[in-house]
């Protein structure tokens, strides 16, 4: 089988073993060669100039949206291009506002990033709304059916993760969707931790918005995308204003304003074009991997890893169950500070990271001071986790 890592130029460059593909994920060279061939080749601005070059940059990243929308099995119309999966959260956020009036609800977790947690507070305060957290089990799994026997007439909106950057947890998203759906409430995933990794197609989930960053999945950093239903676009106000989201702009005395078609409505000013062209770049990579075989790969390196730690006497968080989890790996070594251990592995050229992941309140619920993790992806093999065991076995 031809060896993944060489396609990944700093996997050659550099003599690291990377397990923090949580935080992100290395590029092929198909990807670095995408965004400089759009440079070299195809660089203008998109939607405005009529020459040739202009139309060329415009189709590409038209073309990527297209992409993109295709990998999860949504519309391109539904498909907005953003920073990353937190704005993408917090322009959710800003468009289901005004479906929440005073003394409705809003459903979380104890287990979500900070990004599906603090814009759904913001929004609660903003309209006099509350936010209830459902906690998770005692592993730091999602609790589906505690989520499912939150949700009455009065939620509005349930924001759930798929999959838990510290917990490796995969939620069971389609039976809160149904619940949510079934209680007249739209339900928005975050999709960070689990687009990367599982073959993911939103109607078969049956959600209503879907957040999710491109250097997450072997994409660039600074562009991600926020997929909702067209009628929440629709209905929704724009959290930007600016050029390019507009049809028309009248003022005579009183400001008329006809927004742009969708996705446009969402991306006002110079998008980050060649940042679209590297994510469509990343899908074509996953899409030649397959995206089916990702998980089951990382889930048998994730076994390795928990056994080795269970022979350490290394507790873990999340689920035992291999069936139920990622290649996310969080674990706490008895008596030592998680930013120790991180620093002796960084010595050792194993790349981890260490603290609370921007997911605070679940570590706080499980009373735990932190965590260091393993993340892994497509490139790592049992080589990568056999010098990760050696090492943390090595410390001192
Ligand atoms: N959300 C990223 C992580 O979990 C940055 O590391």
């Amino acid at each position: 089988m031809r060896n993944v890592k060489d396609d990944f130029p700093i996997l050659k460059n550099r003599d690291i073993v990377y397990l923090d593909n949580a935080a992100t994920t290395q590029k092929p060279k198909s990807v670095i060669e995408a965004i400089k061939e759009f440079y070299e080749y195809h660089n203008a601005n998109i939607h405005r100039g009529i020459y040739p070059l202009a139309r060329e940059a415009t189709e590409m990243y038209e073309g990527a949206h297209e992409r993109v929308a295709k990998f999860i099995g949504g519309k391109m119309e539904e498909t907005v291009f953003v920073r990353n999966a937190s704005e993408g959260l917090n322009l959710a956020a800003w468009i289901l506002k005004d479906r929440i009036g005073k003394g409705d609800k809003i459903i979380t977790t104890m287990s979500e990033h900070h990004s599906n947690f603090l814009p759904w507070f913001k929004i609660a305060r903003m309209r006099g709304a509350r936010v209830d957290v459902i906690p998770t089990k005692e592993d730091g799994s999602i609790d589906e059916e505690k989520i499912i026997e939150a949700i009455d007439s009065r939620t509005k909106i349930v924001a759930v993760q798929h999959a838990s950057n510290v917990t490796g947890y995969i939620t069971d998203v389609k039976e809160i969707a149904r619940a949510a759906h079934d209680n007249g409430a739209v339900i928005v995933v975050d999709g960070a931790q689990s687009v990367p990794h599982i073959p993911i197609d939103v109607k078969k989930l049956g959600i209503d918005a879907l957040a999710f960053s491109a250097h997450k999945m072997l994409g660039p950093t600074g562009i991600g995308a926020l997929w909702m239903k067209a009628d929440l676009l629709e209905e929704g106000e724009p959290f930007l204003e600016g050029g390019d989201m507009i049809k028309e702009v009248h003022y005579n005395s009183e400001l008329q304003v006809i927004y742009n078609d969708l996705p446009w409505k969402y991306e006002a000013g110079t998008p980050n074009i060649a940042g679209g062209v590297g994510f469509a770049a990343a899908v074509d990579y996953l899409e030649r991997y397959g995206m089916e075989n990702i998980l089951p790969h990382e889930q048998k390196l994730a076994k390795r890893i928990m056994n080795g730690l269970e022979e350490m006497g290394v507790p873990f968080v999340g689920p035992r169950d291999i069936k139920r989890r990622g290649g996310v790996v969080a674990f706490s070594v008895p008596g030592k500070n998680p930013y120790t251990v991180a620093l002796y592995l960084g010595t050792k050229n194993v790349c981890v990271r260490a603290g609370y992941h921007c997911a605070q309140p679940l570590h706080e619920s499980l009373g735990i001071k932190g965590t260091v993790r393993a993340s892994l992806y497509i490139y790592n093999d049992e080589e990568d986790v056999e010098k990760f065991l050696e090492a943390l076995e090595g410390m001192p």
